[in-house]
């Protein structure tokens, strides 16, 4: 419940968008009222549907359940001939025991090794690890040495029994956002950066950064304390007390999610037609209706596809990244939602 509680604002926002919107097609939303969280929408024609937060009655719970499961989407997106990252799982100890595997937290250290240096001769071995069920990109680390890859690993363990080592990737992050047949909405991220003016420290661009998002109640966590921060200035010869010059960026994650602070711009009409395709047909392949196709692209997502990989797919994606920016975007929001409202009659 805590962390319902701390987005109670974003709740309450999408929960009140859904009954206003509902009520332009003649359905009626009922809230569960002590937590708004849960709702049911009555169609007038008698159907009902149910949603909690994000998760709405569209995809399948099978399909919805792979796609929760980093480890096994990845096998069945590859088997089907799209493009994955290069990784694999490994288990806390307790799991360890419990499965009778020896892939625990030192074989996992074994194969980054291998991993890394298979990619760059220098002391240095950048691999990516991440909680093989997570989300909101929280544990996702970049790590560079083995006091970074046990200090990420251990964190996961804390709350996943199966991390994800993989090859770290490069170039534009996206979400594409399908819904049946058609991308609804696509936009870059970028990771958690502050911009310099010359006077502020790191540490007040982002204090400042930080009530920004708290003001415009944007789902957001950032912790100064964030060690993957403190590991990424310290990589830069930076540190929080470091004044950036005015105008120079500084960026303090690797993971581009927006939950952890990053930047959305939004490629909806510049999309090119060949990813849109993909995005579609992925979602299909993988048994979705609804998907957050996340890809990572060398170049960029206007140009016909060329070298790319599928990061993760979301089945329960949210669609309001711009929803507190202005009233334009406002209302690409309620339309986005509207269209996902009828869909679910379907
Ligand atoms: N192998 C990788 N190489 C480079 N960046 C990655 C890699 N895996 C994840 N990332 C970055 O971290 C973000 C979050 O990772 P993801 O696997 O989507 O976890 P989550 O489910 O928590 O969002 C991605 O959107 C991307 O920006
Ligand atoms: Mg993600």
């Amino acid at each position: 419940m805590i962390t319902h509680m701390r987005r109670k604002s974003e709740h309450l926002v999408l929960a009140g968008m859904l009954k206003k919107l509902a009520r332009r097609i003649g359905a009626h939303v009922t809230l569960e009222p002590e937590w708004n969280i849960a709702g049911q929408i009555r169609y007038k024609n008698g159907l009902n549907r149910y949603f909690r937060y994000n998760t709405l009655d569209l995809n399948p719970v099978g399909a919805s359940d792979i796609a929760k499961d980093k480890g096994y989407a990845n096998f069945f997106m590859r088997r089907m001939g799209y493009p994955t990252i290069p990784g694999k799982t490994f288990f806390s100890d307790e799991w360890c025991k419990a499965i009778e595997s020896k892939r625990n937290i030192h074989a996992a250290y074994r194969y980054a090794r291998r991993l890394g240096l298979a990619l760059s001769s220098s002391k240095s071995f950048p691999v990516i690890v991440k909680p093989n069920s997570g989300t909101q990109g929280i544990d996702v680390a970049l790590v560079r040495n083995k006091k970074e890859f046990y200090r990420a690993m251990r964190a996961i363990f804390k709350h996943d029994r199966v991390a994800l080592v993989q090859r770290v990737v490069t170039g534009k992050d996206y979400r594409i956002v399908v819904l049946d047949k058609e991308v609804i909405s696509a936009y870059e991220r970028i990771p958690l950066n502050v911009v310099g003016n010359g006077h502020s420290t790191i540490k007040q661009l982002l204090a400042k950064k930080s009530r920004e998002f708290i003001a415009s109640s944007r789902d957001t966590r950032i912790k100064l304390n964030d060690p993957r921060i403190a590991a990424k200035l310290k990589y830069q010869g930076r540190s929080l007390v470091n004044i950036p010059s005015r105008g120079e960026q500084v960026f303090l994650l690797d993971n581009a999610n927006l939950s952890s602070g990053g930047d959305s711009v939004d490629v909806t009409k510049q999309i090119h037609p060949a990813f849109k395709k993909l995005a579609i047909k992925l979602t299909r392949d993988m048994g979705l209706r609804l998907c957050g196709v996340d890809l990572m692209v060398d170049g960029t997502i206007t140009d016909k596809p060329n070298k790319y990989w599928v990061l993760e797919i979301n089945a329960a994606p949210g669609l309001d990244h711009y929803v507190k920016t202005g009233q334009a975007q406002q209302k690409i929001v309620e339309n986005l939602y509207l269209k996902v409202l009828k869909s679910l009659a379907k």
